[in-house]
């Protein structure tokens, strides 16, 4: 299946067959996931990847909703914040600068410009790093929500979930951020398309 006919025919699936997902196929997701592109190449996507239906269950317990029972397969999608310390973005712009994939005189950079930009100046807690992680695993994600389609899976990003009651589940350290669940299985419905936005109305001025 080609990238547009997976953007298409996507849609989200809150019904799904009570077939297992395969392990060649979620290691073709968990794969996909892992090539997507973040900044500096920090890969901060972290996957609870729950197949046991006890452990789907606690899963369930803490979500909002009644379909995520019904999941065959539910990926926790983290973000590891400590892929922000210093050493490791040190490490990073070094690797950067020596791997060929930039020239060295286009890696100057007047960091006086980006004062204003929230994504450059939070600086020092971790925390501050929230914005930056959900962007890099939101695309780790949505990578997975694709190549699900070519694999004939459906998926459904799920946010409404106790995130507290996770880590404590998981015995997760505070390092973790929760960004989103990914619902993933064979479909067992056709969702309509939902509306869109024409293209005129997402042009600024
Ligand atoms: C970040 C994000 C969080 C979402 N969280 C939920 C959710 O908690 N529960 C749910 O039923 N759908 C959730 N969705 C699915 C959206 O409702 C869905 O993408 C939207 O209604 C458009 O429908 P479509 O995906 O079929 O095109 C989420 C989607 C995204 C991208």
């Amino acid at each position: 299946m080609d990238v547009r006919e997976a953007i298409l025919k996507r849609r989200s699936i809150r019904k799904f067959k009570e077939i297992p997902v395969e392990q060649e196929k979620i290691a073709q997701l968990l794969d996909a996931a892992r090539l997507a592109p973040s900044g500096s190449n920090r890969q901060p996507w972290r996957f609870l990847v729950l197949e046991e239906p006890k452990i789907r269950e606690l899963v369930a317990d803490v979500s909002a909703q009644m379909f995520v029972r019904r999941a065959p397969l539910i990926i926790l999608c983290y973000a590891d914040l400590r892929c922000w310390l210093p050493d490791y973005i040190k490490y990073l712009q070094e690797e950067l600068k020596n791997s060929g994939s930039v020239d060295r005189n286009d890696m100057a950079m007047n960091l006086s410009l980006l004062s204003s930009n929230p994504l450059y100046t939070s600086g020092k807690e971790l925390k501050n790093y929230i914005p930056n992680a959900f962007l890099d695993v939101g695309i780790a994600i949505e990578h997975m929500v694709l190549s699900a389609m070519d694999l004939g899976l459906g998926t459904c990003w799920c946010r409404l979930v106790d995130e507290l009651k996770l880590k404590e589940i998981f015995e997760l350290p505070d390092y973790y951020k929760f960004v989103s669940m990914l619902l993933v299985g064979y479909p067992d419905q056709c969702p309509p398309q939902r509306p869109r936005k024409d293209i005129e109305d997402l042009l600024i001025g």
